[in-house]
């Protein structure tokens, strides 16, 4: 394997591009005439976040927002905390929540639930992962890049333990990593 620590490629780079650009693409039509204000969550979200935004022909306005719900580990602790908010006003505009992967669902259910309150016009979120199998809470993505089953993966933007993450594919990392 030509990368360090990784069993396999699940998605490869062209996969990737080639579905982002059907997400993209979908996001243009769904939001004609419209203003949108695309939320990236830092950090796992970015470079599906660059990808994506550059293929989407609207007036667009970018954000950034930090969360943490993990220690290091493969699992969520169900805590959500805030490590920067967005700077742009919410209410009355079109958001887009910008996530790498849905997994037990909780970093978006909270998200989800502050931003309601700021009162946008509207809030979907795009994911480029969805592990449903590992779902906690009843939350869906509108925009899903590729639904996986239930392993870790780390690359193209996701990491483990703050490592991985400029792989430009998303892998399935050797269990003896995490597991020891
Ligand atoms: P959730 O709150 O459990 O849905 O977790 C969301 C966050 O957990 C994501 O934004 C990722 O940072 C992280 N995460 C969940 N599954 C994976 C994985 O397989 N690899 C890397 N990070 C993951
Ligand atoms: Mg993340």
């Amino acid at each position: 394997m030509r990368y360090k620590n990784v069993a396999k490629v699940l998605i490869s780079e062209e996969e990737i591009i080639k579905r982002t650009n059907v997400l993209a693409k979908q996001i243009t039509e769904d939001y004609k005439g419209e203003k949108l204000l695309l939320v990236c969550i830092l950090r796992g979200a970015s470079l599906f976040f660059a990808d994506l935004v550059r293929k989407i022909d609207l007036d667009v306005n970018f954000d950034f927002m930090a969360v943490s719900s993990y220690g290091a580990g493969t699992s969520s602790s169900g805590e959500v905390r805030i490590i920067k908010d967005i700077c742009e006003p919410v209410e009355g505009k079109n958001v887009i929540l910008v996530e790498d992967i849905i997994d037990s669902g909780n970093t978006l259910q909270y998200l989800v639930r502050l931003l309601k309150q700021r009162n946008p016009k509207s809030i979907k979120i795009a994911a480029l992962l969805d592990k449903p199998e590992r779902r906690e809470v009843s939350i869906q993505g509108d925009y899903i890049g590729f639904t996986i089953p239930n392993e870790f993966v780390v690359g193209y933007g996701l990491d483990y333990n703050e490592k991985y993450r400029n792989i430009p594919e998303v892998c399935v990392l050797k269990s003896e990593i995490y597991e020891s």
